[in-house]
């Protein structure tokens, strides 16, 4: 009896734990499964045209500091809308010196939860 208390007590610890470990911040040096997640997606849809390393063209420009400089890049979009919409609406801002040659229909082939991951991914790119 005493022994089936404490291990429910330990369980509603642990769920707890996993909950709060969920809601931390992401800029944290222990990689975090969602960002991981992202990472994952960028490497399979993104990665043959961004590299990460600065100041390299791959077709795109490199998304090193992404993050950062998205927040610059048209007045009134904060940088996490700037980059959902460069990956869902790639038309509507072309970067300087490069065409509008991304792809358009990756909103339809991968899930939502990846597309959030890859946002995610991306928002750690500073
Ligand atoms: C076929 C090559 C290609 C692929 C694949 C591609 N991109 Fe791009 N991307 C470009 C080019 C070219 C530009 C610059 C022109 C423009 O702004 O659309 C660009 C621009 C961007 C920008 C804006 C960068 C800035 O400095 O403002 C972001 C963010 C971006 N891409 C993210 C992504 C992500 C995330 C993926 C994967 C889902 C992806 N791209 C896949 C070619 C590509």
């Amino acid at each position: 009896m005493k022994i089936k208390f404490v291990f429910a007590l330990l369980a509603a610890a642990l769920s707890l734990a996993a909950c709060s470990a969920a809601a931390t911040p992401v800029p944290t040096p222990t990689p975090d499964p969602f960002i991981l997640q992202g990472q994952a997606v960028f490497n399979a849809r993104c990665a043959t045209c961004h590299a990460l390393v600065p100041d390299t063209i791959i077709i795109g420009p490199s998304l090193n500091g992404i993050a950062t400089r998205a927040e610059t890049r048209v007045a009134g979009q904060d940088a996490e809308e700037y980059i959902t919409l460069s990956i869902l609406r790639p038309g509507d801002y072309v970067v300087e010196g490069f065409n509008n040659v991304m792809i358009t229909n990756l909103a339809k082939e991968v899930t939502s939860e990846d597309m959030n991951a890859l946002v995610a991914f991306l928002m750690t790119l500073k």
